[in-house]
Protein backbone atom coordinates (compact mmCIF):
# COMPACT_ATOMS: atom_id res chain seq x y z
CA UNK A 1 0.00 0.00 0.00
CA UNK A 2 1.10 3.71 -0.25
CA UNK A 3 2.73 4.92 2.95
CA UNK A 4 1.24 7.90 4.07
CA UNK A 5 4.31 9.66 5.44
CA UNK A 6 6.06 9.54 1.59
CA UNK A 7 2.13 10.55 -0.11
CA UNK A 8 3.47 13.72 -1.32
CA UNK A 9 1.30 17.16 -0.38
CA UNK A 10 0.19 17.41 -4.50
CA UNK A 11 -1.20 14.31 -5.05
CA UNK A 12 -3.18 14.56 -1.70
CA UNK A 13 -4.60 17.55 -2.93
CA UNK A 14 -5.45 16.47 -6.20
CA UNK A 15 -7.17 13.34 -4.59
CA UNK A 16 -9.28 15.46 -1.96
CA UNK A 17 -10.39 17.81 -4.96
CA UNK A 18 -11.36 15.64 -7.50
CA UNK A 19 -13.19 13.64 -4.20
CA UNK A 20 -15.24 16.91 -3.67
CA UNK A 21 -16.04 17.20 -7.98
CA UNK A 22 -17.36 13.54 -7.81
CA UNK A 23 -19.39 14.67 -4.80
CA UNK A 24 -21.10 18.21 -6.81
CA UNK A 25 -21.01 17.96 -10.11
CA UNK A 26 -22.50 14.91 -12.24
CA UNK A 27 -24.18 17.19 -14.76
CA UNK A 28 -21.39 16.59 -17.32
CA UNK A 29 -19.69 12.92 -16.35
CA UNK A 30 -17.48 13.56 -19.71
CA UNK A 31 -15.89 16.77 -18.02
CA UNK A 32 -15.35 14.92 -14.85
CA UNK A 33 -13.60 12.15 -16.24
CA UNK A 34 -11.48 13.94 -18.39
CA UNK A 35 -10.38 15.84 -15.03
CA UNK A 36 -9.88 13.22 -13.13
CA UNK A 37 -7.50 11.31 -16.39
CA UNK A 38 -5.58 14.32 -16.45
CA UNK A 39 -4.93 14.41 -12.91
CA UNK A 40 -4.09 10.53 -13.42
CA UNK A 41 -1.44 11.66 -16.69
CA UNK A 42 0.17 14.39 -14.49
CA UNK A 43 0.73 12.28 -11.15
CA UNK A 44 2.05 9.37 -12.82
CA UNK A 45 4.01 11.77 -15.54
CA UNK A 46 2.72 10.01 -18.65
CA UNK A 47 2.36 10.96 -22.33
CA UNK A 48 -0.70 10.07 -22.68
CA UNK A 49 -3.85 8.25 -21.68
CA UNK A 50 -7.37 7.03 -22.60
CA UNK A 51 -10.47 5.69 -20.39
CA UNK A 52 -11.93 3.08 -22.18
CA UNK A 53 -15.71 1.89 -21.25
CA UNK A 54 -17.19 -1.28 -22.18
CA UNK A 55 -20.70 -1.04 -24.12
CA UNK A 56 -23.13 -3.44 -22.75
CA UNK A 57 -24.62 -3.55 -26.08
CA UNK A 58 -21.95 -4.85 -28.45
CA UNK A 59 -19.47 -5.57 -25.32
CA UNK A 60 -16.71 -3.72 -27.34
CA UNK A 61 -14.34 -1.53 -25.31
CA UNK A 62 -14.92 2.29 -26.84
CA UNK A 63 -12.42 5.14 -26.14
CA UNK A 64 -14.46 7.90 -23.98
CA UNK A 65 -11.76 9.82 -23.79
CA UNK A 66 -8.13 9.69 -25.55
CA UNK A 67 -5.77 12.36 -23.94
CA UNK A 68 -2.12 13.35 -25.59
CA UNK A 69 -0.91 14.39 -29.11
CA UNK A 70 -2.96 11.63 -30.85
CA UNK A 71 -5.94 11.80 -28.73
CA UNK A 72 -8.69 12.91 -31.19
CA UNK A 73 -7.89 10.04 -33.82
CA UNK A 74 -7.32 7.65 -31.03
CA UNK A 75 -11.03 7.79 -30.16
CA UNK A 76 -12.38 6.25 -33.67
CA UNK A 77 -10.80 2.74 -32.31
CA UNK A 78 -12.40 0.28 -30.45
CA UNK A 79 -11.21 -2.38 -28.58
CA UNK A 80 -12.45 -6.50 -28.34
CA UNK A 81 -12.42 -7.99 -25.18
CA UNK A 82 -8.59 -9.83 -24.87
CA UNK A 83 -7.54 -7.27 -27.46
CA UNK A 84 -4.11 -5.55 -26.29
CA UNK A 85 -3.03 -4.57 -22.97
CA UNK A 86 -6.20 -2.63 -22.11
CA UNK A 87 -8.26 -5.69 -23.67
CA UNK A 88 -6.00 -8.01 -21.80
CA UNK A 89 -6.85 -5.99 -18.92
CA UNK A 90 -10.33 -5.59 -19.13
CA UNK A 91 -10.53 -9.62 -19.67
CA UNK A 92 -8.52 -10.54 -16.46
CA UNK A 93 -9.93 -7.74 -14.42
CA UNK A 94 -5.91 -7.28 -13.29
CA UNK A 95 -3.82 -4.16 -13.31
CA UNK A 96 -0.39 -4.47 -15.74
CA UNK A 97 2.82 -2.42 -15.87
CA UNK A 98 4.64 -3.26 -19.10
CA UNK A 99 7.78 -1.09 -19.05
CA UNK A 100 8.86 -2.35 -22.22
CA UNK A 101 5.72 -3.00 -24.50
CA UNK A 102 7.74 -4.25 -27.66
CA UNK A 103 8.51 -7.38 -26.00
CA UNK A 104 5.11 -8.49 -24.55
CA UNK A 105 2.96 -10.66 -26.46
CA UNK A 106 -0.20 -8.93 -25.44
CA UNK A 107 0.68 -5.96 -26.59
CA UNK A 108 -1.02 -5.48 -29.91
CA UNK A 109 0.70 -3.03 -32.04
CA UNK A 110 -2.38 -1.89 -34.19
CA UNK A 111 -3.58 1.66 -33.03
CA UNK A 112 -0.27 3.10 -31.81
CA UNK A 113 0.67 2.18 -35.25
CA UNK A 114 -1.93 4.09 -37.07
CA UNK A 115 -2.08 6.79 -34.97
CA UNK A 116 1.90 7.21 -35.26
CA UNK A 117 2.39 7.48 -31.60
CA UNK A 118 5.03 5.41 -30.40
CA UNK A 119 4.19 3.13 -27.44
CA UNK A 120 7.04 2.29 -24.63
CA UNK A 121 5.24 1.97 -21.98
CA UNK A 122 1.84 1.40 -20.14
CA UNK A 123 0.03 1.41 -17.01
CA UNK A 124 -3.13 0.03 -17.11
CA UNK A 125 -5.82 -0.47 -14.35
CA UNK A 126 -9.49 -1.62 -14.35
CA UNK A 127 -12.37 -0.13 -13.44
CA UNK A 128 -14.87 -2.06 -11.67
CA UNK A 129 -18.19 -1.54 -10.49
CA UNK A 130 -19.70 -4.24 -7.84
CA UNK A 131 -16.16 -6.25 -8.42
CA UNK A 132 -17.29 -6.40 -12.25
CA UNK A 133 -14.70 -4.97 -14.74
CA UNK A 134 -16.76 -2.00 -16.54
CA UNK A 135 -13.77 -0.52 -18.04
CA UNK A 136 -9.89 0.44 -18.19
CA UNK A 137 -8.06 3.09 -18.10
CA UNK A 138 -4.36 3.61 -19.29
CA UNK A 139 -1.43 5.58 -19.08
CA UNK A 140 1.28 5.56 -21.99
CA UNK A 141 4.78 6.48 -21.75
CA UNK A 142 6.41 7.47 -18.33
CA UNK A 143 7.93 10.83 -19.40
CA UNK A 144 11.67 11.30 -20.05
CA UNK A 145 12.13 7.53 -20.94
CA UNK A 146 11.43 6.82 -17.22
CA UNK A 147 9.86 3.16 -16.14
CA UNK A 148 6.69 3.41 -14.38
CA UNK A 149 6.64 1.99 -10.72
CA UNK A 150 4.41 -0.17 -8.55
CA UNK A 151 3.66 3.38 -7.02
CA UNK A 152 1.97 5.07 -10.02
CA UNK A 153 0.68 1.87 -10.22
CA UNK A 154 -1.33 2.00 -6.83
CA UNK A 155 -2.55 5.78 -8.00
CA UNK A 156 -3.89 4.96 -10.70
CA UNK A 157 -6.03 2.15 -8.91
CA UNK A 158 -7.13 5.06 -6.64
CA UNK A 159 -7.90 7.20 -10.00
CA UNK A 160 -9.85 4.15 -11.42
CA UNK A 161 -11.95 3.96 -8.35
CA UNK A 162 -12.71 7.05 -8.49
CA UNK A 163 -13.61 7.03 -11.85
CA UNK A 164 -15.34 3.99 -11.41
CA UNK A 165 -17.54 5.92 -8.53
CA UNK A 166 -17.68 8.86 -10.73
CA UNK A 167 -19.30 6.39 -14.01
CA UNK A 168 -21.73 4.75 -11.50
CA UNK A 169 -23.02 7.67 -9.86
CA UNK A 170 -23.78 9.59 -12.98
CA UNK A 171 -25.35 6.51 -14.44
CA UNK A 172 -27.82 6.30 -11.72
CA UNK A 173 -28.67 10.25 -11.84
CA UNK A 174 -28.71 10.25 -15.63
CA UNK A 175 -31.14 7.45 -15.42
CA UNK A 176 -33.36 8.84 -13.09
CA UNK A 177 -33.09 12.28 -14.37
CA UNK A 178 -33.69 10.69 -17.58
CA UNK A 179 -37.36 8.68 -16.19
CA UNK A 180 -38.64 11.76 -14.54
CA UNK A 181 -37.73 13.74 -17.54
CA UNK A 182 -39.56 11.15 -20.01
CA UNK A 183 -42.31 10.40 -17.47
CA UNK A 184 -43.13 14.43 -17.17
CA UNK A 185 -42.91 14.20 -20.77
CA UNK A 186 -44.66 11.84 -21.71
CA UNK A 187 -47.85 13.41 -19.96
CA UNK A 188 -47.33 16.56 -21.45
CA UNK A 189 -47.01 14.70 -24.91
CA UNK A 190 -49.94 12.81 -23.97
CA UNK A 191 -51.57 16.02 -23.73
CA UNK A 192 -50.09 17.20 -27.34
CA UNK A 193 -47.62 19.55 -25.93
CA UNK A 194 -44.16 19.24 -27.70
CA UNK A 195 -41.20 18.71 -25.72
CA UNK A 196 -38.72 21.73 -25.55
CA UNK A 197 -34.99 22.02 -26.65
CA UNK A 198 -32.53 24.92 -26.63
CA UNK A 199 -29.96 26.09 -25.23
CA UNK A 200 -28.48 29.12 -26.59
CA UNK A 201 -28.16 32.09 -25.53
CA UNK A 202 -30.82 34.03 -27.86
CA UNK A 203 -33.02 31.05 -26.86
CA UNK A 204 -32.55 31.15 -23.15
CA UNK A 205 -33.21 34.80 -22.93
CA UNK A 206 -36.28 34.57 -24.98
CA UNK A 207 -37.73 31.38 -22.39
CA UNK A 208 -36.59 34.21 -19.80
CA UNK A 209 -38.69 36.48 -21.41
CA UNK A 210 -41.46 33.86 -21.98
CA UNK A 211 -41.68 33.06 -18.33
CA UNK A 212 -42.31 36.90 -17.54
CA UNK A 213 -45.04 36.94 -20.11
CA UNK A 214 -46.99 33.68 -18.88
CA UNK A 215 -47.65 35.03 -15.79
CA UNK A 216 -49.40 37.80 -16.79
CA UNK A 217 -52.73 37.45 -19.00
CA UNK A 218 -52.21 40.07 -21.70
CA UNK A 219 -52.23 38.89 -25.11
CA UNK A 220 -48.59 37.79 -27.19
CA UNK A 221 -47.79 37.89 -30.32
CA UNK A 222 -45.27 35.62 -31.59
CA UNK A 223 -43.23 37.18 -34.94
CA UNK A 224 -40.57 34.97 -36.77
CA UNK A 225 -39.84 32.78 -39.73
CA UNK A 226 -41.37 29.43 -40.66
CA UNK A 227 -40.34 26.83 -38.23
CA UNK A 228 -38.69 28.89 -35.67
CA UNK A 229 -40.86 26.96 -32.81
CA UNK A 230 -43.56 29.85 -32.45
CA UNK A 231 -46.09 27.24 -31.66
CA UNK A 232 -43.63 25.40 -29.02
CA UNK A 233 -43.20 29.14 -27.53
CA UNK A 234 -47.11 29.26 -27.05
CA UNK A 235 -47.14 25.86 -25.42
CA UNK A 236 -44.77 27.30 -23.31
CA UNK A 237 -46.41 30.64 -22.14
CA UNK A 238 -49.44 28.69 -21.46
CA UNK A 239 -47.54 26.08 -19.15
CA UNK A 240 -46.31 28.73 -17.61
CA UNK A 241 -49.17 30.50 -16.68
CA UNK A 242 -52.12 29.74 -13.92
CA UNK A 243 -54.12 28.36 -16.78
CA UNK A 244 -51.63 25.13 -17.70
CA UNK A 245 -54.07 22.57 -16.56
CA UNK A 246 -56.69 24.16 -18.43
CA UNK A 247 -57.08 23.60 -22.65
CA UNK A 248 -55.00 24.98 -24.82
CA UNK A 249 -56.50 25.43 -28.19
CA UNK A 250 -54.58 25.37 -31.84
CA UNK A 251 -56.22 27.73 -34.50
CA UNK A 252 -54.43 27.60 -37.70
CA UNK A 253 -56.53 30.31 -39.38
CA UNK A 254 -55.05 29.35 -43.16
CA UNK A 255 -56.54 26.37 -42.96
CA UNK A 256 -59.62 27.11 -42.32
CA UNK A 257 -61.98 28.13 -44.94
CA UNK A 258 -63.24 31.72 -44.88
CA UNK A 259 -66.78 30.81 -45.01
CA UNK A 260 -66.31 28.37 -41.65
CA UNK A 261 -63.64 30.41 -40.00
CA UNK A 262 -65.87 32.62 -38.30
CA UNK A 263 -68.30 29.70 -37.03
CA UNK A 264 -65.34 27.58 -36.53
CA UNK A 265 -63.89 30.32 -34.38
CA UNK A 266 -67.04 31.37 -32.23
CA UNK A 267 -69.62 28.89 -33.01
CA UNK A 268 -73.31 28.82 -34.39
CA UNK A 269 -76.76 27.90 -33.25
CA UNK A 270 -79.01 25.49 -34.52
CA UNK A 271 -80.21 27.12 -37.89
CA UNK A 272 -77.70 29.74 -38.11
CA UNK A 273 -77.52 28.95 -41.71
CA UNK A 274 -78.28 25.69 -44.05
CA UNK A 275 -75.41 23.13 -42.44
CA UNK A 276 -76.28 24.34 -39.03
CA UNK A 277 -78.39 21.37 -37.76
CA UNK A 278 -77.88 22.04 -34.34
CA UNK A 279 -75.60 24.60 -32.03
CA UNK A 280 -72.02 24.44 -31.55
CA UNK A 281 -69.24 25.47 -29.89
CA UNK A 282 -66.28 27.73 -31.43
CA UNK A 283 -62.79 27.17 -30.63
CA UNK A 284 -63.42 30.38 -28.36
CA UNK A 285 -65.52 28.47 -26.15
CA UNK A 286 -64.00 25.17 -26.30
CA UNK A 287 -60.80 27.29 -24.64
CA UNK A 288 -62.61 28.82 -21.88
CA UNK A 289 -60.68 29.34 -18.67
CA UNK A 290 -57.79 28.44 -21.03
CA UNK A 291 -55.67 29.93 -23.94
CA UNK A 292 -56.51 29.99 -27.46
CA UNK A 293 -53.00 29.66 -30.00
CA UNK A 294 -54.04 31.52 -33.28
CA UNK A 295 -51.48 30.65 -35.82
CA UNK A 296 -50.41 32.73 -39.01
CA UNK A 297 -53.11 35.52 -37.53
CA UNK A 298 -51.69 37.46 -40.58
CA UNK A 299 -53.88 35.22 -42.64
CA UNK A 300 -56.74 36.07 -41.10
CA UNK A 301 -59.55 37.44 -43.55
CA UNK A 302 -60.20 41.11 -42.92
CA UNK A 303 -63.95 40.26 -42.39
CA UNK A 304 -63.35 37.98 -39.09
CA UNK A 305 -60.63 40.46 -37.75
CA UNK A 306 -63.22 42.84 -36.94
CA UNK A 307 -65.38 40.33 -35.30
CA UNK A 308 -61.85 39.04 -33.35
CA UNK A 309 -61.04 43.02 -32.25
CA UNK A 310 -64.55 42.67 -30.67
CA UNK A 311 -63.60 39.49 -28.64
CA UNK A 312 -60.71 41.20 -27.52
CA UNK A 313 -62.09 44.35 -26.67
CA UNK A 314 -65.62 43.13 -24.86
CA UNK A 315 -63.77 39.61 -24.03
CA UNK A 316 -67.46 38.27 -25.22
CA UNK A 317 -68.16 36.17 -28.39
CA UNK A 318 -71.54 35.87 -30.40
CA UNK A 319 -71.61 32.71 -32.13
CA UNK A 320 -73.12 32.73 -35.61
CA UNK A 321 -77.25 33.19 -35.18
CA UNK A 322 -76.64 33.49 -31.37
CA UNK A 323 -79.43 37.00 -30.41
CA UNK A 324 -76.46 37.28 -27.33
CA UNK A 325 -73.31 37.12 -26.63
CA UNK A 326 -71.41 35.44 -24.20
CA UNK A 327 -68.64 35.90 -21.86
CA UNK A 328 -65.69 34.13 -22.08
CA UNK A 329 -62.60 34.10 -20.39
CA UNK A 330 -59.57 33.27 -22.82
CA UNK A 331 -55.53 34.58 -23.03
CA UNK A 332 -54.52 35.09 -26.61
CA UNK A 333 -51.77 33.87 -28.48
CA UNK A 334 -51.31 34.93 -31.84
CA UNK A 335 -48.25 34.10 -34.16
CA UNK A 336 -47.44 35.06 -37.76
CA UNK A 337 -44.30 34.94 -40.27
CA UNK A 338 -45.42 37.96 -42.22
CA UNK A 339 -44.28 41.20 -41.57
CA UNK A 340 -47.30 42.37 -40.17
CA UNK A 341 -46.30 46.16 -39.62
CA UNK A 342 -46.19 46.10 -43.37
CA UNK A 343 -50.15 44.17 -43.62
CA UNK A 344 -51.00 46.86 -41.67
CA UNK A 345 -49.52 49.68 -43.48
CA UNK A 346 -50.69 48.02 -46.90
CA UNK A 347 -54.16 47.75 -45.12
CA UNK A 348 -54.22 44.09 -45.30
CA UNK A 349 -54.62 43.93 -41.33
CA UNK A 350 -56.41 46.06 -38.89
CA UNK A 351 -54.75 48.39 -37.06
CA UNK A 352 -56.71 48.45 -34.43
CA UNK A 353 -56.33 44.44 -34.09
CA UNK A 354 -52.87 44.80 -33.99
CA UNK A 355 -52.37 47.19 -31.61
CA UNK A 356 -54.68 44.83 -29.32
CA UNK A 357 -52.69 41.85 -29.95
CA UNK A 358 -49.42 43.27 -30.48
CA UNK A 359 -49.42 44.14 -26.07
CA UNK A 360 -46.25 41.76 -25.45
CA UNK A 361 -44.63 41.01 -28.72
CA UNK A 362 -41.89 38.27 -28.72
CA UNK A 363 -39.90 37.80 -31.71
CA UNK A 364 -37.81 34.37 -32.16
CA UNK A 365 -34.77 34.59 -34.01
CA UNK A 366 -33.85 32.53 -37.14
CA UNK A 367 -31.56 29.07 -36.29
CA UNK A 368 -29.08 30.12 -38.02
CA UNK A 369 -28.70 33.21 -35.55
CA UNK A 370 -28.23 30.58 -32.42
CA UNK A 371 -26.24 28.06 -34.23
CA UNK A 372 -25.46 26.33 -30.46
CA UNK A 373 -29.01 24.98 -30.67
CA UNK A 374 -28.61 22.89 -33.88
CA UNK A 375 -26.31 19.98 -32.25
CA UNK A 376 -28.72 20.00 -29.63
CA UNK A 377 -32.00 20.10 -31.80
CA UNK A 378 -30.28 17.00 -34.00
CA UNK A 379 -29.34 14.98 -31.41
CA UNK A 380 -32.57 15.13 -30.00
CA UNK A 381 -34.39 14.41 -33.54
CA UNK A 382 -32.28 11.78 -34.23
CA UNK A 383 -32.83 9.96 -30.73
CA UNK A 384 -36.43 10.60 -31.31
CA UNK A 385 -36.61 8.95 -34.60
CA UNK A 386 -33.95 6.26 -33.95
CA UNK A 387 -35.87 4.44 -31.72
CA UNK A 388 -39.27 4.54 -34.54
CA UNK A 389 -36.90 3.32 -37.53
CA UNK A 390 -34.98 0.47 -34.49
CA UNK A 391 -31.80 1.38 -36.05
CA UNK A 392 -28.48 1.03 -34.21
CA UNK A 393 -27.05 4.55 -35.04
CA UNK A 394 -24.32 5.81 -32.34
CA UNK A 395 -24.67 9.66 -33.73
CA UNK A 396 -23.28 12.24 -36.11
CA UNK A 397 -19.89 12.05 -37.26
CA UNK A 398 -17.29 15.56 -36.45
CA UNK A 399 -18.10 15.84 -40.35
CA UNK A 400 -21.96 15.47 -40.72
CA UNK A 401 -22.37 17.88 -37.86
CA UNK A 402 -20.25 20.43 -39.55
CA UNK A 403 -22.68 20.16 -42.16
CA UNK A 404 -25.67 20.85 -40.58
CA UNK A 405 -23.44 23.78 -38.63
CA UNK A 406 -23.18 25.49 -41.27
CA UNK A 407 -26.07 24.88 -43.62
CA UNK A 408 -28.07 28.25 -43.31
CA UNK A 409 -31.45 26.48 -42.39
CA UNK A 410 -33.86 28.23 -44.42
CA UNK A 411 -36.59 26.23 -42.97
CA UNK A 412 -35.45 26.83 -39.82
CA UNK A 413 -36.10 23.88 -37.14
CA UNK A 414 -38.73 22.02 -39.24
CA UNK A 415 -36.19 21.73 -41.84
CA UNK A 416 -33.88 20.41 -39.77
CA UNK A 417 -35.78 18.17 -37.94
CA UNK A 418 -37.11 16.80 -41.59
CA UNK A 419 -32.88 16.19 -42.81
CA UNK A 420 -32.25 14.58 -39.29
CA UNK A 421 -35.63 12.58 -39.79
CA UNK A 422 -34.51 11.41 -43.53
CA UNK A 423 -31.06 11.21 -42.29
CA UNK A 424 -31.73 8.34 -40.25
CA UNK A 425 -34.03 6.83 -43.00
CA UNK A 426 -31.50 6.10 -45.29
CA UNK A 427 -28.03 6.15 -43.38
CA UNK A 428 -26.55 2.87 -43.47
CA UNK A 429 -23.89 2.62 -40.89
CA UNK A 430 -23.47 3.29 -37.49
CA UNK A 431 -22.50 6.96 -37.94
CA UNK A 432 -24.99 9.44 -39.87
CA UNK A 433 -22.47 10.68 -42.47
CA UNK A 434 -22.87 14.09 -44.62
CA UNK A 435 -23.95 12.14 -47.53
CA UNK A 436 -26.99 11.10 -45.57
CA UNK A 437 -28.47 15.01 -45.57
CA UNK A 438 -30.03 16.00 -48.16
CA UNK A 439 -30.44 19.55 -47.57
CA UNK A 440 -32.47 22.52 -49.29
CA UNK A 441 -29.60 24.84 -50.78
CA UNK A 442 -27.58 21.86 -51.95
CA UNK A 443 -30.62 20.71 -53.82
CA UNK A 444 -33.23 23.02 -55.03
CA UNK A 445 -36.73 21.44 -55.86
CA UNK A 446 -37.55 19.75 -58.74
CA UNK A 447 -40.03 22.44 -59.66
CA UNK A 448 -37.19 24.85 -59.80
CA UNK A 449 -34.18 22.48 -61.09
CA UNK A 450 -36.64 21.51 -64.20
CA UNK A 451 -38.32 24.95 -65.08
CA UNK A 452 -38.20 26.17 -68.12
CA UNK A 453 -35.94 23.28 -69.66
CA UNK A 454 -36.76 20.82 -72.53
CA UNK A 455 -36.77 17.33 -71.84
CA UNK A 456 -33.46 16.46 -73.17
CA UNK A 457 -31.67 19.19 -70.82
CA UNK A 458 -33.94 17.87 -67.87
CA UNK A 459 -32.69 14.53 -68.27
CA UNK A 460 -29.34 15.11 -68.46
CA UNK A 461 -29.69 17.12 -65.87
CA UNK A 462 -30.94 14.62 -63.75
CA UNK A 463 -28.36 12.79 -64.54
CA UNK A 464 -25.56 14.96 -64.05
CA UNK A 465 -27.26 15.22 -60.78
CA UNK A 466 -27.69 11.57 -59.79
CA UNK A 467 -24.19 10.66 -61.12
CA UNK A 468 -22.98 13.26 -58.31
CA UNK A 469 -24.71 12.10 -55.61
CA UNK A 470 -23.52 8.68 -56.12
CA UNK A 471 -19.96 9.71 -56.53
CA UNK A 472 -20.12 12.02 -53.58
CA UNK A 473 -21.55 8.77 -51.81
CA UNK A 474 -18.82 7.07 -52.78
CA UNK A 475 -15.86 9.03 -52.25
CA UNK A 476 -15.48 9.70 -56.28
CA UNK A 477 -14.53 6.24 -56.44
CA UNK A 478 -15.49 5.74 -60.11
CA UNK A 479 -15.30 1.73 -59.85
CA UNK A 480 -17.44 1.45 -57.09
CA UNK A 481 -19.58 4.16 -57.75
CA UNK A 482 -20.25 2.44 -61.66
CA UNK A 483 -21.34 -0.69 -59.88
CA UNK A 484 -23.83 1.35 -58.03
CA UNK A 485 -25.37 3.22 -60.97
CA UNK A 486 -25.24 -0.47 -63.15
CA UNK A 487 -23.07 0.66 -65.62
CA UNK A 488 -19.59 0.22 -67.39
CA UNK A 489 -16.86 2.09 -65.44
CA UNK A 490 -15.83 3.08 -69.12
CA UNK A 491 -19.30 4.76 -69.43
CA UNK A 492 -19.48 6.50 -66.42
CA UNK A 493 -15.70 8.24 -67.72
CA UNK A 494 -17.64 8.95 -70.58
CA UNK A 495 -20.83 10.58 -68.59
CA UNK A 496 -18.63 12.74 -66.78
CA UNK A 497 -17.28 14.42 -69.66
CA UNK A 498 -19.86 14.89 -71.71
CA UNK A 499 -22.05 16.27 -68.43
CA UNK A 500 -19.44 18.16 -67.10
CA UNK A 501 -19.28 16.50 -63.86
CA UNK A 502 -16.50 17.75 -61.47
CA UNK A 503 -15.95 16.87 -58.08
N1 LIG B 1 -37.01 24.50 -29.51
C1 LIG B 1 -37.50 23.41 -30.11
N2 LIG B 1 -37.37 22.19 -29.53
C2 LIG B 1 -37.88 21.10 -30.14
N3 LIG B 1 -38.52 21.11 -31.30
C3 LIG B 1 -38.70 22.28 -31.92
C4 LIG B 1 -38.20 23.50 -31.36
N4 LIG B 1 -38.52 24.52 -32.18
C5 LIG B 1 -39.19 23.96 -33.19
N5 LIG B 1 -39.31 22.63 -33.04
C6 LIG B 1 -39.97 21.71 -33.98
O1 LIG B 1 -39.89 22.29 -35.26
C7 LIG B 1 -41.12 22.24 -35.95
C8 LIG B 1 -41.60 23.63 -36.26
O2 LIG B 1 -42.02 24.29 -35.08
P1 LIG B 1 -43.29 25.27 -35.05
O3 LIG B 1 -43.51 25.69 -33.66
O4 LIG B 1 -44.45 24.67 -35.77
O5 LIG B 1 -42.71 26.47 -35.89
P2 LIG B 1 -43.47 27.78 -36.37
O6 LIG B 1 -44.81 27.78 -35.70
O7 LIG B 1 -42.60 28.91 -35.96
O8 LIG B 1 -43.57 27.65 -37.86
C9 LIG B 1 -42.05 21.47 -35.05
O9 LIG B 1 -42.09 20.12 -35.46
C10 LIG B 1 -41.46 21.58 -33.68
O10 LIG B 1 -41.74 20.45 -32.93
MG1 LIG C 1 -46.39 26.98 -37.04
Amino acid sequence: MLDLHTINAKKLETLIEINALINSDYEDIHVLLTRIIESATKLTEGEASSLILENPEDRMLYFEIALGEKGTEVKRFALKSGEGIAGWVYEKNRSLIVNDVESDKRFSPEISQKVKFPTRSMLAVPMRMKEKCVGVIEILNKRDGKSFSEEDLQWLEIFATQAAIAIENARSFQRIKKEVFQLHGQIQIEKGYHPFVGKSKAILEKLEIVRKAAVTDSSVLLLGESGVGKELFAEQIHLGSARKDKPFVRVNCPAISETLLESELFGHVKGAFTDAYSNRKGRFELADGGTIFLDEIGDLPFSVQAKLLRVLQERTIEPVGATAPRKIDVRIIAATNKDIEKEVKESRFRTDLYYRLNVLPIYIPPLRERREDIPLLAEFFLERCKEDVKKHIRGFTPEAMEVLLSHAWPGNVRELENAVERAVVISQGEWITPHSFILRSLSPTDEERYRGKTLKDAVNLFKAHFVKRTLEKKGWNQTVAAKELGIQRTYLSRLLKELNIQK
